[in-house]
């Protein structure tokens, strides 16, 4: 009997191996990784024929771009506006910046002593003037725009670099700003390399007000960072 079934299971296998219709075979991991390299190979050289979903032709980044009326080239605007943020020497209130749009929808009087919101000037003149910068925005307004990247996932400000890394495509470049250290603190915002005045008014109006930031050596290690240095920025799509 031991024979019998020895005979039947050789018998098995060569049905299997000759029959044209056999699926009770086990995959090797080579042979899995052949699978599914040839898989990878027609994904990749078909994929320009496979046409977008509804849902991947929406998709899109925003970011601000900071210091500028318009978006960069084949990207939306979405709203271009001022800048806004705390006054300079509150306490309280918000530390970010907005970029408050120029139709905006606006709210009834109220009467109180709340933190107030107010347009930011751009303090930057001869003595603190990050060579490249424009020389004539010291107490103009500041412009921003609200931009949208089609096609890309993924959005990221990068401080310390003017260019992205590789794969990433720099929508705009410029210098890290935020308020002067002996105010209010505020974020660091990346303001345009190429930034423009929102209008033709340049009284000291103050409100919220922007600076140049410096590397500053120390916990900061240099190299590879310099002291003393204009702090370049870049906000990267990908
Ligand atoms: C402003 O007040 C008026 C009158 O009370 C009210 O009808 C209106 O909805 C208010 N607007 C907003 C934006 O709250
Ligand atoms: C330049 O800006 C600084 C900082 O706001 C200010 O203290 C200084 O008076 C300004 N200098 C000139 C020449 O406007
Ligand atoms: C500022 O004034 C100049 C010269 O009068 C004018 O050409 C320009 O359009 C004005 N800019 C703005 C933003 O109003």
């Amino acid at each position: 009997m031991p024979t019998y079934g020895f005979a039947i299971a050789i018998v098995a296998i060569v049905v299997c191996a000759y029959g044209h219709d056999c699926t009770k075979y086990n995959l090797t991991p080579s042979d899995q990784s052949l699978i599914d390299m040839m898989k990878h190979y027609l994904h990749t050289s078909r994929k320009a024929d496979c046409p977008l979903t509804p849902i991947q032709q929406d998709i899109g980044v925003t970011y601000v771009r900071w210091g500028k009326k318009t978006c960069p080239g084949n990207t939306d605007i979405v709203y271009s506006g001022q800048t806004g943020g705390n006054y300079y020497t509150n306490n309280g209130g918000g530390s970010n910046w907005l970029c408050l749009p120029n139709d905006p929808e606006n709210g009834n009087v109220s009467s109180n002593s709340n933190d107030g919101l107010y347009g930011a000037e751009y303090q930057i003149n001869s003595s603190n003037n990050p060579s490249g910068f424009p020389t004539n925005l010291y107490n103009k307004e500041v412009p921003c725009s609200v931009c949208r990247r089609k096609g890309k996932f993924s959005v990221l400000v990068i401080a310390g670099k003017k260019s992205c890394y590789k794969g990433w495509k720099s929508e705009y470049s410029g210098f890290l700003i935020s308020e002067y250290k002996g105010h209010t603190n505020a974020d660091f915002i990346c303001m345009d390399g190429e930034a423009e005045q929102l209008d033709n008014r340049s009284s000291n109006e103050e409100g919220a007000l922007l600076y140049p930031v410096r590397a500053k050596c120390g916990s900061l290690r240099c190299p590879p960072y310099k002291d003393n240095t204009v702090v370049l920025c870049t906000v990267c799509t990908k």
